[in-house]
């Protein structure tokens, strides 16, 4: 657990095992520096010079304070360039910060207002998620690390103004919940498949929102099927789990049609008959990573009580192969009457999230609509793990996307949705394929099949295959799967909504 707060103290009298200064790269006679440098009786100044510490990115300096102050270690981290920074940069640095906070407990962050014009607010909230989210270890099934548990560990922002107080408070709780519900949505994905299967899933939901207001709906198989959800019942079919469609109303206001978010939740995906080849297959227990991020945006949006009406789908199911499996050439009918030939029963993402879009339009009576799924590994080969693919039917609502992308650190870069993919899907059979024999454009295709589904409504698609996982650590990221998508969905939702809190 994190505990996180704001005083109002100096860097002197702050009670605290380390006390870190951020320092941007060629600022090193700055007054924060100055202060320090008395405090320390000038011997901070050569220590500086002596160490190479110039402030870049990745610099950090620990001094020990011998008793000049009340902490007994003060680390310089080094943010780089002033003309450079963004609010991700503190994010990374607060992040490599938390890394240490596993033999020091308690941290002081010493906090200013940024360059070209960044309040400190938002400095308190970048801060608080880096830390949560570099903190952040999944060992539950680590049953002999001595390492394990964490424990407490507490971070204290200093200020000098108390009338400052207030506004950073709120923002460092927002922070907070940030990160912890990035963390949740690791926790989902990182979770062994054979735990974390449809029902689990669905008792996290229900025990996340015990004591909120919001309305959660569970559509099972059998009602699946009245409703016509023959796509997302073809996946599920070869499974010995139940397959579940969860859905989470929050309703603010009386009446307004709400965003819809939609979430592609396979358990495990082993590519059914179509089965995947052996290697990393382990890696798709995290195919429900787009259900984690709208579960987890649910989490922050309804705790932060946005004033705004949201609706969170979530198709859970595996994707096994069996006797009782979908074939390649089976042909499934979606909820808007579409036939479906099966082309490869790998591309069950878009079968489960065809039925959840026609759902969300014509049940839920969407304003907007974002889905979010580990699609396409054609993602990856397209763009590598820098960014998240998208896509949609709105240039506007793509743009504010990619816009909050930028600002949260989880960048998306747009690919195209030309008509002419939809010749890729053609079946001699049915209505539509499911996948494309030849595979071009993997990732264009996977979306060209969700927009049959969206009628005119407006929709974007997050295909997040590409950062599913973090191969390293490094910043606010721990090796393992990312929880992305999760900050971006809430940081969007909560633009829209006109109060938080
Ligand atoms: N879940 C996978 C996509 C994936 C691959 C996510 C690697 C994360 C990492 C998806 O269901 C899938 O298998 N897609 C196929 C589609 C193809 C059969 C048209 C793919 O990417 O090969
Ligand atoms: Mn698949
Ligand atoms: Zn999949």
């Amino acid at each position: 657990m994190v505990h996180c707060t704001v005083q109002v103290v100096s860097m002197e009298s702050v009670d605290a095992d380390i006390v870190v200064v951020p320092v941007f790269e060629s600022e090193l006679s700055s007054p924060r520096l100055t202060t320090l440098n008395t405090i320390f009786g000038g011997y901070l100044k050569s220590a500086v010079a002596g160490s190479g510490f110039k402030g870049k990115e990745t610099d950090q300096l620990t001094l020990y304070s011998l008793g000049k102050m009340r902490a007994s270690q003060v680390v310089l981290i080094g943010l780089g360039k002033k003309s450079k920074f963004d609010t991700d940069g503190l994010r990374k640095a607060a992040g490599e910060v938390a890394k240490k906070a596993k033999t020091l407990k308690h941290v002081a962050w010493i906090l200013e207002a940024g360059p070209k014009g960044l309040a400190q607010e938002g400095i308190a909230s970048a801060v608080t998620e880096g830390f949560v989210m570099g903190g952040y270890r999944f060992d539950r099934y680590k049953k002999g690390d001595k390492d394990k548990g964490r424990g407490d560990v507490s971070l204290t922002l200093c200020v000098a103004d108390p009338s400052d107080l207030n506004g950073l408070e709120v923002m460092v709780k927002r922070g907070q919940l940030l990160g912890e519900s990035t963390n949740l949505a690791r926790d989902l994905a990182n979770t062994p498949p054979n735990d974390m299967m449809p029902d689990h899933f669905v008792k996290v939901a229900k025990g996340l929102f015990k004591k909120t207001s919001v309305e959660i709906e569970i559509i099972d198989q059998k009602k699946a099927a009245h409703y016509g959800m023959g796509a997302f019942l073809g996946v599920a079919q070869g499974s010995k789990s139940d397959a579940y469609i969860l859905i989470i109303r929050h309703r603010p206001k009386k009446g307004a049609a709400p965003i819809v978010l939609v979430g592609k939740g396979v358990t495990f995906d082993s590519g059914g008959i179509s089965i995947k080849p052996g290697k990393a297959m382990s890696d798709m227990k995290a195919d429900m990573s787009g259900a984690a991020a709208v579960l987890s945006a649910m989490n922050v949006i309804v705790k932060l009580g946005a004033d705004i009406n949201v609706t969170a789908i979530m198709p859970l199911t595996e994707n096994m192969p069996s006797g009782g499996a979908l074939r390649p050439g089976d042909v499934v009918t979606a909820m808007n009457g579409k036939t479906i030939e099966i082309i490869n029963t790998d591309a069950e993402g878009r079968l489960i999230l065809g039925d959840a879009l026609a759902y969300a339009v014509r049940e839920e009576n969407a304003a907007k609509i974002v889905d979010i799924a580990t699609l396409t590994g054609a993602c990856s080969v397209a763009i590598g793990d820098l960014a998240a693919g998208v896509l949609g039917n709105h240039q506007s609502l793509i743009d504010e996307l990619i816009k909050v992308g930028r600002e949260t650190g989880e960048w998306l870069w747009q690919l195209p949705l030309f008509d002419g993919y939809l010749d890729y899907l053609k079946s001699d059979t049915a209505d539509i394929a499911n996948a494309s024999e030849a595979g071009k454009a993997g990732t264009c295709t996977g979306a060209k099949f969700l927009e049959q589904f969206v009628g005119s409504t407006h929709w974007a698609h997050l295909d997040i295959a590409s950062v599913m996982k973090c191969p390293n650590t490094k910043g606010y990221m721990v090796k393992g799967m990312s929880g992305a998508g999760a900050r971006l969905l809430a940081e969007w939702v909560m633009a829209q909504a006109a109060k938080v809190i």
